[in-house]
């Protein structure tokens, strides 16, 4: 099976998806927030925000995996992407190690799927078509390499991010 076979798309919200994890695009204290953050602490309830707690922080371009409490997910990995600042702070390094971490967290429990939203192209600034090249190429060689995650499902939440995901995977225009 090729790799863009595992590769999926999906436009919608990603507390809905029906996978075994799904990525958080947190901020370095875990402690929920707005965007995808908040609608994640929202549909998981009180008890991901308390098992967060635990967790002490995460730094920027680190993953760190909870269960998904009342999410349909099983999991929920927190990663921490880069406030983007022009580009020449080393962003992309710190955003292509959130999905790197990410996929590394979900092979070691030899999880099937994991879903991912669009990390730093909200309230962190990243420029969509940039950040999800480096996505995309992160998650290929990662499972080129790796049998686990099964399947990688990015989860768009705009049509900007769609049109840029189908371009990139290849899917033409609607
Ligand atoms: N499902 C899927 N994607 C979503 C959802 C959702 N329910 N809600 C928002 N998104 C998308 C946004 O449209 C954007 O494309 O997630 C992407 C990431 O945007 P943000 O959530 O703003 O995350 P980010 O840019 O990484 O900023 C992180 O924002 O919410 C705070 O606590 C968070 O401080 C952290 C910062």
């Amino acid at each position: 099976m090729s790799f863009m076979d595992r590769i999926e798309l999906i436009c919608g919200d990603i507390t809905r998806l029906d996978v075994d994890a799904i990525v958080n695009a947190a901020n370095r204290s875990l402690l929920g927030g707005g965007g995808v953050d908040g609608a994640i602490h929202r549909a998981a309830g009180p008890g991901l925000l308390a098992e967060c707690r635990s967790l002490g922080g995460c730094e920027t371009g680190q993953a760190k995996i909870t269960k998904g409490h009342r999410l349909g997910a099983s999991w929920v990995v927190h990663t921490v992407g880069p406030v983007y600042r022009g580009g020449n702070e080393g962003e992309a390094t710190q955003l292509a190690s959130c999905y790197r971490e990410s996929l590394a967290l979900v092979a070691g429990k030899r999880l099937d799927s994991i879903a991912f939203p669009n990390i730093s192209t909200g309230v962190y600034g990243y420029p969509k078509r940039e950040a999800a090249q480096i996505a995309f190429d992160v998650v290929r060689a990662f499972l080129g390499g790796h049998e686990f995650p099964r399947r990688v499902i990015f989860c768009v939440f705009d049509e900007q991010n769609s049109a840029i995901y189908r371009d990139l995977l290849g899917l033409g225009s609607d």
